[in-house]
């Protein structure tokens, strides 16, 4: 069909179960589902095998007690809720830590290549906030391994994969989800795809900070955008994690992880006086003491004017033995040494970074259905299980629980769900002409989407970082409603007009996962894991609940309070019992 002389193919691409991103969560939801004979299709933005997922380094957890046989499910998901500070979904936890082991073992016989003890068992590692070693990793390239391990298991189940799709609209017929709107990235030519459920697996939102961990267009808060404008609710948006260990430099990979496995190796903190500083902040867990003390310790000692004139710490593992480094952190070595560090000899220079979003899409974690009939959420795009901090290790745990237990539950359902309905084509239509007008717009004269993108960076990252205030978030709210004013004058520029409508849309999600932050932020007036405000620096009981928001009608971001669910008693007792790392066998 023609309009405009523009080509619109409304015949949609048709499968059952449509995945939207294609890292670990997907893309075991998406076997499972091929496991149990139903169509799936994912659809990644970038190449098969390279998705965020690949960025994940230091390891993954399971009570699975290789080296510390006291370890169980109760005391993971007892770490977990502590690091959380209770506002974890209590249910979520218990199905992460008690499933945990079972994927793990799976995906070792699937061929995932993680390192071994001399036995032959899973090793495990240290990591922060843990009281045992309980992450199991492939040196420091866990989740690399582990997506090449799922990438060839979803290829031999017949898992099919689009790549280059960026996804624009969810599409609802009837009120239920049941297709998307995007366009290829390469070619430009707009996609519509049909389904019977559409399963959002695409990251999280860190990257409307300055300084992350990601590449600078991942974790745009694609997911959260999509859902929120289907109606769909987003929990806990306010949280996000500041890993402590960034580099600085060189331009280009300022904020570029350093795994925590560095700190869970051994690695020491210096500030530029030669002080080990975290014995002043926390001298019984010193450097694997939770990533947000951690982070805030880093952030007071360079704010603080202790760190070095480039505005850094420093991380040192040069004290354990060259080869014993080489082998357990061969990608921290390789990373460095392109910068002329040796790091089995010298120091790294760190400082925090923008990490991950505990926050998300709202979901039921016994399926992952959200409110809206239709749409599922998995992954670090959805929320509950990590409430207001997150154990290093655990991400790469939830996408494989997760993704498992979603996949399961739609395969179980599919039968039972209405017979697929016709794709609303006027929405569609719409869509697409919107589409349209933003790429006539090119060379016109608006504003180019990457020069306001570097201003919200910069507005989060000033506004609403590792320590807050209410006048700061006031004050950063007022400069993002200006923001969001310039947003809509936006012009496609001298670049071809499928990178420009890809700029277009990161702005836009990016826009609304900030101001979910934001608003969350300024409403929770306590401190609690990874939220810090300067002006109510404590932890406050009454705020022991989740922050919920969605859009309405008239008045846009709606935000409301919801209570926590109550801790099980087998977790309770393992909170009771109080484990803790003893930081000291590091020594
Ligand atoms: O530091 C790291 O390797 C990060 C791991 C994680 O966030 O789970």
């Amino acid at each position: 069909m023609r309009n405009g002389g523009h080509e619109y193919d409304y015949n949609p691409i048709k499968t059952d179960v449509l995945i939207v991103g294609a890292g670990a969560a997907g893309l075991r939801a998406a076997i499972e589902l091929a496991r149990e004979g139903v169509d799936v299709l994912v659809l990644g933005k970038r190449r098969h095998g390279d998705a965020h997922t690949v960025w994940a380094a230091g390891g993954i957890n399971a009570s699975l007690g290789n080296l510390d046989p006291d370890d169980r499910w109760e005391i993971h998901a007892a770490d977990t809720i502590g690091e959380g500070h209770f506002v974890n979904d209590p249910r979520a936890v218990e199905i992460l830590a008690r499933e945990a082991p079972e994927r793990i073992l799976e995906l070792r016989d699937w061929g995932c290549p993680f390192s071994l003890t001399e036995d032959g068992e899973l090793n495990q590692r240290y990591f922060g906030a843990q009281s045992f070693r309980r992450t199991c990793f492939a040196g420091d390239r866990t989740g690399e391994a582990m997506l090449g391990t799922l990438v060839a298991k979803a290829r031999e189940e017949g898992v099919r994969y689009r790549e280059d799709v960026y996804v624009t609209k969810l599409l609802k017929s009837g009120g239920r989800v049941n297709g998307a709107a995007g366009f290829d990235m390469k070619s430009g030519r707009k996609l519509l795809f049909g389904a019977r459920a559409v399963v959002l697996a695409a990251g999280g939102y860190t990257s409307i900070y300055r300084r992350g961990s990601s590449r600078p267009d991942e974790n745009n808060g694609d997911a959260m955008a999509l859902a929120y404008e289907a109606g769909a609710a987003l929990k806990d948006m306010e949280f996000v994690q500041f890993h402590p260990t960034g580099m600085i430099e060189p331009e280009g990979m300022e904020g570029r992880l350093v795994t925590e496995a560095v700190r869970g190796e051994g690695g020491r903190l210096y500030n530029a006086r030669g002080e080990r500083f975290m014995e002043c902040y926390s001298p019984e867990h010193m450097e694997l003491d939770a990533r947000d003390v951690v982070a805030r310790a880093n952030y007071r000692e360079i704010r603080e004017g202790r760190g070095t004139p480039d505005g850094a710490v420093l991380l040192d593992i040069s004290h354990r033995d060259p080869g014993y480094v080489r082998e357990r952190l061969p990608n921290m070595v390789e990373q460095f040494a392109e910068q002329g560090v040796d790091i089995t000899r010298e120091p790294m220079k760190v400082s925090p970074t923008a990490h991950y979003g505990m926050g998300g899409i709202e979901v039921d974690p016994r399926t992952g259905a959200t409110a809206v009939e239709g749409l599922y959420a998995v992954g670090e795009s959805a929320a509950g299980v990590h409430g207001a901090n997150r154990l290093g290790g655990n991400s790469l745990a939830e996408t494989v629980v997760f993704g498992k237990i979603l996949g399961s539950h739609l395969a179980d359902v599919l039968d039972d769900l209405l017979p697929p309905v016709p794709l609303d084509e006027c929405a569609a239509r719409e869509h697409f002409a919107a589409l349209d007008v933003l790429a006539a717009g090119r060379g016109s004269g608006g504003r180019d989407p990457e020069e306001l993108i570097d201003e919200l960076r910069d507005l989060l990252w000033d506004h609403a970082g590792i320590v807050r205030t209410g006048d700061g978030l006031r004050k950063g709210i007022e400069k993002l409603c200006d923001l969001k004013g310039r947003a809509g004058e936006l012009g496609l520029l001298d670049v071809p007009v499928n990178q420009g409508l890809e700029r277009i849309f990161n702005l836009r999600a990016m826009l609304v996962a900030a101001e979910a932050v934001m608003r969350g932020a300024l409403a929770r007036e306590e401190s609690r894991g990874a939220h810090h405000r300067e002006d109510f620096p404590e932890e406050a009981e009454a705020w022991r609940k989740n922050i919920l928001c969605a859009w309405i009608e008239v008045g846009g971001m709606h935000l409301w309070t919801e209570p926590v669910g109550e801790v099980p008693a087998a977790i309770q007792k393992a909170l009771d019992e109080d484990y803790s790392l003893n930081y000291h066998y590091l020594e």
